[in-house]
């Protein structure tokens, strides 16, 4: 239903006959389009504020049948006296061309309203704050193993990677570990039932030294990244699953001065060129000498705090030159080769590095903690 327009002109005027209204000379007559004209204008000028009622309005107006132009010709123009045609036709006409003019204004303006509207509401607001995306970082542990390799790789290693489910030949038999030797107790693992031979878990990423060397004649220089497992107690500083990197050098000419420097080269871009190096001696069945590779301590630089234990050194690793009973067991010749091999904790180096007190924080992905380390 379009609005009712209380201010439609005045019906009644425009269905007598100017006869009928007494307009009987030309002076009347324009006196009378005046009026009529007045009123338009009045009415257009409350009307248009609101599109809805600005077309009922129009319609009013210019409709064919009964609006107030049409009733005008139809009342006023045909049954006009000879005298008074020419006159009313006149100003018919002169009343028709105002309003068609006012009309179109109208309508221009309108639709230029229109338009605003439309692009104020399409507007891109740069304003408006943006969605903020969340963006990840690498797990403290991949960064640890990053910066790892990268020490590595720029002396001529590379890496090599091997399963995680072992057999006990390469985990400890061909490790110089036979059977009933006291060092597979501390190195207790999950075994898995039902396949032939046994598997088992690796305990340490040292099998794939066994590997490499089975499948490739010397020189040899890789580092192993990985996952290792051990049937540890969980505590603060033990799980189920540690990450190890291991590092194996092989040549006809490499002595324990090359281990000692290789190893102080690792230790200085670790930890900073003020580190120094201290080996302790130690004992693995697949090294001979073997040692545990201690640092000054990061954060007194070596005069003794709580990190360092007031000791001034921080344990890194573990390491030693290759038993030569190992190279047997690849059909290595041990007159001819010699290396050093080492085995490290990265959790712990990391756990170390960046001042983590708990390792179970590691795992536990709680972005609060993960995102100290971008
Ligand atoms: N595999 C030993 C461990 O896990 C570390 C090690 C590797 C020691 C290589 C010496 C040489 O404890």
């Amino acid at each position: 239903m379009p609005p009712r327009l209380k201010t439609v002109p005045d019906k009644w005027i425009v269905e007598q006959t100017l006869a009928d209204l007494g307009d009987t000379t030309p002076e009347r007559v324009e006196a009378r389009f005046a009026e009529v004209r007045q009123r338009f204008d009045e009415q257009s000028a409350i009307h248009s504020a609101d599109p809805e009622t600005w077309r009922t309005f129009v319609v009013a107006w210019t409709g064919r049948k009964s609006g107030v132009l049409s009733l005008i010709t139809d009342h006023w123009l045909k049954p006009a006296s000879p005298e008074l045609k020419r006159a009313v036709g006149q100003e018919l006409n002169k009343l028709k061309a105002h309003i068609e003019a006012v009309l179109e204004q109208k309508r221009i303006e309108i639709e230029a309203a229109a338009e605003r509207a439309a692009q104020a509401r399409e507007r891109i607001d740069l304003s408006l704050p943006g969605i903020e995306r969340a963006t990840g970082t690498r797990h403290l542990i991949r960064q640890t193993f990053e910066e790892l390799e990268r020490i590595f790789l720029a002396i001529g290693f590379s890496v090599v990677q091997g399963p995680e489910i072992e057999s006990p030949y390469y985990n400890f038999e061909a490790l110089n570990i036979p059977e009933h030797h006291p060092a597979r107790d501390n190195m207790d693992t999950f075994y898995i039932e039902g396949t032939r031979g046994g598997r088992l878990l690796r305990t340490h990423t040292s099998p794939m030294q066994i590997r490499t060397m089975e499948k490739q004649p010397p020189p040899v220089r890789i580092i192993v990244p990985g996952k290792v497992y051990r049937r540890d107690n969980p505590d603060a500083t033990h799980g189920y699953m540690f990450h190890q990197i291991e590092g194996l050098a092989v040549d006809t000419d490499i002595t324990f001065c090359d281990f000692k420097g290789t190893v102080e080269y690792f230790v200085r871009e670790f930890l900073g060129p003020k580190a120094k190096t201290r080996l302790r001696p130690s004992y693995f069945p697949f090294t001979e000498p073997s040692a545990e590779v201690d640092a000054t301590c990061h954060v007194c630089g070596g005069s003794g705090c709580r990190v360092c234990k007031f000791s001034g050194w921080i344990e890194l690793f573990g390491a030693g030159m290759v038993d030569p009973a190992v190279y047997g067991f690849v059909k290595y010749d041990a007159k001819k080769l010699s290396g050093f091999a080492f085995g490290m904790g990265v959790d712990r180096l990391a756990m170390m590095k960046y001042g983590v007190s708990e390792l179970p924080l590691l795992y536990q992905n709680d972005v609060r903690f993960l995102r100290q380390f971008p």
